[in-house]
């Protein structure tokens, strides 16, 4: 982010905060935009189990940092779907990249609300533990795994907000959103 320039007086960016816990609504924000661009401490990217790049925001992420981003992925071996591991962010304005691996949506009988929730509790914990205070997370698992969208929004904030009301050590986590339907969807939660 442009230092002192916050989101909100960026017409292109539109942003929401809660208005049930203020404080809280002031560390969690929704925006429209592309995650690679962003200036924070980490993004974090809707990788697979190989953890050697893809599609989607995995290959923005994987294009924009350029192929340092690939060699180090190369050491850290596979990733179960609701881990998460960390990389620099090389060529990222992001300093560091998260890298979990969402659950494949196959109609919800298999502990895929489970294994999304643990995508963002193990990327805020390894947050935490790395002394990372802004992180960006994408939509994980709504476009190639097809998770229905209002279902993975829900459970995206709710295990944010209940991470959050346990630890302030994380000031900031924007949810970078593409479409209409995904923001909306973020929307209505705050
Ligand atoms: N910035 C922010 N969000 C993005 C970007 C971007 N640059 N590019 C795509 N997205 C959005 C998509 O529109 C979708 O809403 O990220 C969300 C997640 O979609 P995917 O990237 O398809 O991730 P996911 O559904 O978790 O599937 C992961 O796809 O790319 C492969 O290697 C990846 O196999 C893995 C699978």
């Amino acid at each position: 982010m442009v230092p002192g320039k916050s989101i909100a007086s960026r017409p292109e960016l539109k942003t929401s905060s809660d208005k049930a816990c203020p404080e809280q609504g002031r560390r969690i924000e929704i925006i429209r935009g592309d995650i690679t661009k962003l200036d924070v401490d980490a993004i974090v990217n809707a990788a697979n189990t190989t953890l050697l790049g893809g599609g989607g925001v995995d290959g923005a992420i994987h294009r924009a940092a350029g192929p340092e981003l690939l060699a180090e992925c190369q050491t850290l071996g596979s990733c179960r779907p609701g881990e998460a591991k960390i990389t620099s962010g090389y060529n990222l304005p992001a300093r560091f990249v998260i890298h979990t691996v969402g659950p494949v949506w196959s109609g919800g009988n298999r502990c895929e609300a489970e294994i999304l929730a643990n995508c963002y509790k193990n990327s805020l914990r390894l947050a935490l533990e790395k002394g990372i205070r802004s992180i960006a997370f994408p939509a994980i698992s709504c476009g190639a795994y097809r998770y229905p969208i209002a279902e993975a929004a829900r459970i995206a904030m709710e295990t944010t907000r209940d991470f959050l009301e346990t630890e302030d050590k994380i000031d900031k986590v924007t949810f970078v959103l593409t479409g209409d339907e995904i923001f909306e969807a973020y929307h209505r939660l705050l």
